[in-house]
């Protein structure tokens, strides 16, 4: 009995908000509770550090300094849960502190962060891993193993377009994400999944990527606005109003905490100063030649992604549907289809959980590195930075009209 809690894993959270208490602490604690050892919890706003606390159930010290945490609870592995302009000066004074790092997406929001992640990684001989929950659901996990049999010959090109709903989408628009500074705009904090996909995917360092970004629906195009949907006099007839007494969880988290710091979780989607996009384009190169085709769009009446990899010998395609408005199939389909010849569909049951089963799968993978990794699934800090250059070099496109290097703002 005493041995199993000494080989306990001392684990330690910053950033108490709904996905740090919910991914990292409610369910992780439920499903490798008996592994691990939660020994602190970290927040600049104390009374979110608190009620996360008591959300989750745990003892662990509530801190608002970090590295007093680091300090005081000696952790093994700290999980970065916090706004993602703030990820890369945590990641980095945890490996300067010897411990390891599980970080949430987007590693960081910019080229210079990237590159300082790497150098610290480097310098302590600490190591990062990036919660890529996408890689772990059993269809991009079949998609990868599909491409790696061979079955379409070497791909070629890519088509890749992923659908936000109206729900979903608007939701990057009440808060912290909105503003280029804080989340390198969807490009960054929402692309990021996406790209690594790509990445993943095909097995390749992306090149140069040209884009085109624009905002059409939030922010200035709105018809009102107000200072935030508790209040506001137009939620009568505004399609984007919500209610955050109706979810106990969103209102203990955000609304009274929101007191200590004005970090209000039903800000106005039509703020004047929104500075992100929410319709997206790239077109992308590989250093082995594919060439890729991507969309994001925020405000759309339909949830999901549309995925095809087009190869020598034939194409693999997924349609996605996540939500609403049509019934949710039980299953996701692959269709894997050659130039010539029969065409075949691949069916993959759902499953419950965040992310379709990713997120818990990820959790098993990370907390326990003898786990086999056939399909490169684990995800550190060079696929961390590369997801974001995408992003970062998106948005430098769009800025600039001009095709913009990738991969090479890592040298
Ligand atoms: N993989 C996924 O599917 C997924 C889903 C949701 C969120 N996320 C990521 O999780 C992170 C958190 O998202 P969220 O929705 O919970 O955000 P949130 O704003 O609700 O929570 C972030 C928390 O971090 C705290 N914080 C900010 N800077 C800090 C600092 N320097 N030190 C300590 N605390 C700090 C804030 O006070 C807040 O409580 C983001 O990086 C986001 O991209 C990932």
């Amino acid at each position: 009995m005493l041995q199993s809690y000494e080989a306990r894993q001392r684990i330690a959270l910053v950033g108490t908000g709904h996905r740090g208490t919910g991914m990292w602490g409610t369910e992780l604690m439920s499903r490798m509770g008996p592994q691990l050892d939660l020994v602190g919890l970290c927040d600049l706003n104390e009374m979110r550090a608190h009620r996360s606390q008591n959300i989750i159930g745990t003892n662990a010290p509530v801190f608002t300094d970090f590295d007093a945490m680091l300090r005081e609870v000696r952790p093994q592995t700290v999980m970065v849960c916090t706004q993602d302009d703030s990820h890369d000066e945590l990641i980095v004074r945890s490996l300067e502190a010897g411990v390891d790092v599980i970080t949430e997406k987007p590693m960081c929001t910019t080229a210079a962060k990237a590159r300082r992640i790497l150098d610290a990684e480097k310098r302590t001989g600490r190591k990062v891993n990036v919660a890529f929950n996408y890689r772990y659901a059993p269809f991009g996990a079949k998609l990868k193993e599909l491409l790696l049999s061979g079955v379409i010959g070497e791909i070629v090109s890519v088509d890749f377009h992923w659908y936000l709903n109206t729900r979903h989408g608007s939701d990057y628009f009440r808060r912290w994400h909105a503003y280029e500074r804080n989340s390198g705009t969807l490009f960054v904090h929402k692309a990021t999944h996406h790209f690594d996909l790509l990445n993943w995917y095909i097995a390749s360092d992306p090149k140069e990527v040209f884009a085109r970004g624009q905002l059409r629906h939030y922010g200035h195009n709105g018809p009102f606005r107000g200072p935030r949907c508790k209040i506001c006099p137009h939620k009568d007839e505004c399609n984007f109003y919500m209610d955050i007494s109706a979810d106990p969880r969103l209102e203990a988290l955000y609304e009274d905490p929101s007191r200590e710091d004005g970090y209000v979780r039903d800000a106005c989607v039509f703020r004047e100063d929104i500075d992100i996009y929410d319709t997206m384009s790239a077109s992308l190169t590989y250093e082995n030649g594919v060439q890729v085709s991507y969309s994001l769009n925020a405000c759309m009446p339909i949830e999901g992604h549309h995925l095809a990899f087009n190869g020598r010998k034939g194409r693999l395609e997924i349609r996605h549907r996540e939500t609403q408005p049509f019934a949710i199939p039980e299953y996701d389909e692959i269709l894997v289809m050659p130039n010539f010849g029969e065409a075949e569909r691949i069916r993959i049951p759902r499953e419950h959980g965040g992310h379709f089963g990713g997120d818990k799968r990820l959790q098993a993978m990370l907390f326990d590195p003898n786990m086999p990794d056939p399909l490169h699934q684990r995800a550190g800090a060079r696929a961390g930075a590369l997801s974001v250059l995408c992003g970062v070099a998106s948005v430098e496109s769009v800025k600039t009209n001009r095709p913009v290097a990738i991969a090479a703002q890592l040298d």
